[in-house]
């Protein structure tokens, strides 16, 4: 079996004691690559530095949404700078959030533009942070010129009525590990109804850890689980589930 974590943070604190037992786990897990975020210049020069020494580890960079009024002109050159790295795939996290609201809308509207742009200029796919603002994603994306390479909606949260408009923009949607919480229901619906040529896995880690493990330290061993929840929901067996989502990860990612 090959699984591809498609979005992780590797690049967290979180793994700084034992960042090689992780890499062990998903190994032996059949994890085959993961793509490590980056979300903001310190977490992205990071992910650059492990794609550097691990060729199955692949780097993003971007500032995340809750940081968007950080972005100065020191971290745009610096991101920009980064972005020209051979190792990177993509980039993101970007996006809006207005569940937390730490950034001002407007400074995330506006940062969110400049990746997309970042994105078309190196013709790279794009990785879309979309929490309680799918209506002004929709409209930033609809309103920008788009990457050729495409991009996903991560961690994906909406409905299938709001699915159905990123799948009309060419978008893929990644379900996470709150599909495998005992009241998910739209990632459930989701599951079921989204083309399997459109869906991508991930774990989010460290958050969002799945059941069975919820409440612990997530790590991308875990995306079997979502693959798992994936598999239960369209009756397709996990293989199966893992074959189709990691041959569109390589594809987005041109891995
Ligand atoms: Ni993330």
């Amino acid at each position: 079996m090959e699984l591809i974590d498609s979005h992780a943070h590797l690049n967290d604190p979180a793994y700084d004691k034992d960042l090689p037992e992780v890499i062990r786990r998903f190994k032996e897990a059949g994890v085959a690559a993961v793509i490590n975020v980056g979300f903001d210049v310190e977490s992205s020069r990071r992910a650059l530095e492990l794609a550097h020494a691990y060729p199955f580890i692949h780097a993003t960079v971007a500032i995340h949404p809750h940081d968007a009024a950080d972005f100065d002109e020191e971290a745009e050159r610096v991101l920009k700078g980064l972005s020209m790295d051979r190792r990177v795939v993509a980039i993101g996290e970007t996006g809006l959030d207005y569940y937390r609201n730490l950034s001002p809308r407007k400074q995330q509207e506006e940062v969110f533009r400049w990746h997309l742009n970042l994105a078309r200029e190196l013709r790279l796919p794009f990785i879309i942070h979309d929490r309680e603002a799918h209506e002004d994603t929709l409209r930033v994306l609809r309103t920008e010129r788009l990457s050729p390479a495409g991009g996903v909606m991560h961690c994906f949260s909406g409905s299938w009525e709001t699915a159905k408009k990123c799948l009309d923009l060419g978008l893929y949607i990644s379900l996470a590990g709150p599909l495998t919480f005992k009241n998910a229901r739209r990632p459930l619906e989701l599951a079921r109804l989204l083309p399997l040529d459109r869906l991508l896995i991930e774990t989010d880690c460290p958050y969002l850890t799945p059941d069975p493990y919820r409440g612990r330290r997530n790590e991308p061993a875990y995306v079997y689980y979502v693959a798992k929840a994936v598999a239960t929901a369209r009756g397709l067996s996990v293989e199966e589930v893992a074959a189709v989502t990691a041959a569109n990860a390589r594809k987005l990612f041109n891995l």
